[in-house]
């Protein structure tokens, strides 16, 4: 974790004083004086601030069941951020790991460890993400085929990763991706030519949405567990 970060989790101080505190040669970092916000501490280290060794908080792992309308950001925009939904400390410290568009309902993992939520949405990774998804037009007989084959999204040069489509009926199916590209389940029912009507995120891996729309809970340290990557 950079070092302003860390005086951060340690403290009350916020990102601005940190820099400060920092600046004004105060941090010890090993025995030695630290002028670098951006120099990476490590588990073993010991920081020091005003001879007080520091402590990082434990991080923090919420599941959020993300309303339409509000968007997947840190501010507010044309539409109010889901941070706006938690009522915790310190929310600024917080990011969304995997986001969805505006118009899109369902599970939101919600964080303040980077290193946790890099792993989650990478697609070297392989964490599946169920998307239940209402079209427009009767789902045609070829896409389960082509969407295992993976399909080229407008604009791009690389195929979509092979994904799983379970049919419910000709309108409703489910869509479960290894990645997260850009408004990608949009893009790739619009590559076998239908449009997506409304789209839910159901699952994370092995995590399944269980609060009521708007609502959100703490994740346990077997489900932090359960979606971390071990390297
Ligand atoms: N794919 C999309 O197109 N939109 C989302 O919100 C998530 C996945």
């Amino acid at each position: 974790m950079r070092l302003d970060k860390f005086i951060c989790k340690s403290t009350e101080y916020s990102l601005v004083d940190a820099l400060a505190l920092i600046e004004n040669r105060t941090l010890i970092v090993n025995g030695i004086i630290t002028v670098e916000a951006s120099h990476q501490v490590h588990k073993n280290n010991v920081v020091t601030l005003n001879g007080k060794v520091l402590t990082p908080r434990p991080s923090r792992y919420f599941l959020l069941n993300k309303p339409i309308d509000m968007i997947c950001s840190n501010v507010d925009e044309q539409y109010p951020s889901v941070l706006n939904l938690l009522d915790v400390d310190r929310v600024t410290e917080l990011h969304i790991a995997g986001r969805l568009d505006a118009d899109t309902t369902g599970l939101v993992l919600i964080t303040d460890d980077g290193h946790w939520s890099f792993n989650l949405t990478s697609p070297r990774n392989k964490c599946e993400k169920v998307y239940k998804v209402l079209l427009s037009r009767p789902i045609s007989d070829d896409a389960t085929k082509r969407f295992l084959e993976g399909v080229l999204l407008q604009g791009e040069s690389k195929l979509t990763l092979p994904a799983r489509l379970h049919i419910i009926d000709s309108y409703n199916v489910l869509l479960t991706l290894t990645e997260g590209r850009f408004h990608q389940v949009k893009r790739m029912f619009s590559a076998v030519g239908n449009r997506v009507k409304s789209l839910h995120r159901q699952q994370i891996g092995n995590l399944k949405l269980d609060v009521d729309i708007g609502q959100w809970r703490s994740l346990t340290h077997a489900e932090v567990e359960a979606l971390s990557v071990h390297e």
